[in-house]
């Protein structure tokens, strides 16, 4: 089979690492991916966002299968223009992205369909907005814009006036542009993150294990939010607490997704928040997510394609489910100088080839790009994500670090207690 993965970051490095090892993988190709990518596909020069042209690709080099990493192509309806042509596109079509596209949207779904999250509200009007606030009691609540923002969007706030600004911010200052169009509140909600990715083609339903992100960009979650810093997995979970996930969440999920006309085909990502009261939804993405996915497919012991291709094609059901490494993987970011501020790009990387890498041990690259005469420099604010399989998580943690000791950066920051409570 010929396949196309598409997008540039950490997420797309691991799964083409993960794909190439696919005996079914004949030739494999990355748009416009990154120097990670290039070393196990070619790399492709069309934006991922590009749907016209990565569908003409599609069609000249005969791909049987197009895997969407990101979610922003998703939502603007790469599925939906592949099918027209009869392409195969691996991803929830434009209806079902929506899911992660709009808040919104995925809230009142809930709502509808009784599925347990925070109480919320939407506005689109800045004086309703803050006649909302001026009339609750004082105290913490969640501000998110409704729209795609990068992973910017939410602001938690310990009270009203923070939650003041953020809606100043979003509605009259339009700093998410039209994502903020729309702000949703939410109940603040306290206990346990957990991120659970689900495979589903809208009938058979496959929960992958759980996985723990930390999003702050500080040590002990101080600071502000980023696009994730590290993951561990497995997470911990009671299997009380796992069958309450599946019934409650999951299973409900899918199913209100048919009902409305919505099937629901790829990776199905459930943020939950583990509350004494029991699970509850923070939000959902319509695809898998960056850096949960790299430990994750170092865990995975079958063959990605076949469960990518069946899903596509609509037919999970007829796959075995997918057997996992019983270690731990815990992988870690290491950030531009700045981040998830202001950082500069094109920043030399020195030590990536001292790493011993192999099944154990991966560097996945997320923000970098390669010099003319082939050295390594910064391209983003999450730059590497050095990922490692360990018995426990002391022995993959200590693998972690100590990789990352061999690279170094101009302003390198990472987190140093990734996985360090499990
Ligand atoms: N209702 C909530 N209560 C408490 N914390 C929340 C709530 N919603 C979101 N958060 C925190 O904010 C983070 C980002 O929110 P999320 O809805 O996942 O948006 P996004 O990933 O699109 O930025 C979450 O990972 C969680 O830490
Ligand atoms: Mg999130």
């Amino acid at each position: 089979m010929n396949v196309l993965v598409v997008g540039s970051g950490g997420r797309e490095h691991a799964l083409c690492w993960k794909l190439r090892q696919s005996p079914l993988c004949k030739r494999l190709f990355c748009a416009p991916g990154n120097p990670g990518t290039k070393l196990v596909a070619d790399n492709v020069d069309i934006a991922a966002d590009d749907i016209q042209g990565l569908l003409r690709f599609a069609i000249a080099e005969n791909i049987d299968l197009t895997v969407v990493g990101p979610e922003a192509p998703l939502c603007a309806g790469i599925v939906d223009e592949f099918q027209k042509q009869k392409k195969l596109c691996f991803g929830p079509n434009k209806a079902a992205a929506e899911i992660e596209g709009s808040k919104a949207f995925a809230r009142e779904l809930c709502r509808r369909h009784r599925i347990p999250g925070p109480s919320f509200q939407v506005y689109e009007e800045l004086g309703m907005a803050r006649s909302f606030l001026d009339n609750r009691p004082d105290g913490p609540i969640v501000v998110k814009a409704s729209g795609l923002a990068a992973g910017k969007g939410v602001t938690v706030c310990k009270n009203n006036d923070e939650a003041r600004a953020a809606v100043t911010e979003c509605l009259e200052k339009r700093r998410f542009g039209e994502a903020g169009g729309q702000v949703v509140f939410e109940e603040f909600l306290e206990g346990q993150e957990v991120s659970l990715i689900t495979l589903t083609d809208g009938r058979t339903i496959v929960p992958f294990e759980p996985a723990r992100d930390h999003k702050a960009v500080g040590d002990g979650d101080k600071g502000p939010n980023t696009g994730g810093m590290g993951v561990i997995t497995p997470v911990a979970m009671l299997p009380r607490t796992t069958a309450q996930v599946e019934s409650q969440i999951v299973f409900p999920t899918v199913h209100a997704m048919n009902r409305e006309n919505r099937r629901y085909h790829g990776f199905l990502y459930a943020g939950l928040m583990l509350t004494t009261q029991g699970p509850r939804v923070l939000e959902y993405n319509c695809r898998l997510g960056d850096p949960e996915t790299q430990p994750l497919l170092m865990r995975l012991q079958s063959d990605l394609l076949p469960l990518l291709l069946a899903t596509a094609e609509g037919k999970l059901e007829s796959q075995q489910p997918p057997v996992w490494d019983k270690r731990v993987a815990v992988c870690v970011v290491a950030c531009s100088g700045g981040y998830p501020g202001d950082y500069k790009k094109g920043v030399p990387i020195f030590g990536v080839d001292r790493v011993q890498q192999g099944p154990d041990l991966q560097v996945f690259h997320a923000g970098t790009s390669q010099r003319l005469g082939g050295d390594l420099q910064t391209a983003g604010g999450r730059v590497l994500a050095v990922t490692a399989l360990g018995a426990d998580a002391a022995a993959a943690r200590a693998k972690v670090y100590a990789a990352l000791k061999q690279i170094e950066f101009a302003g390198m920051h990472f987190r140093t207690d990734i996985g360090a409570k499990a």
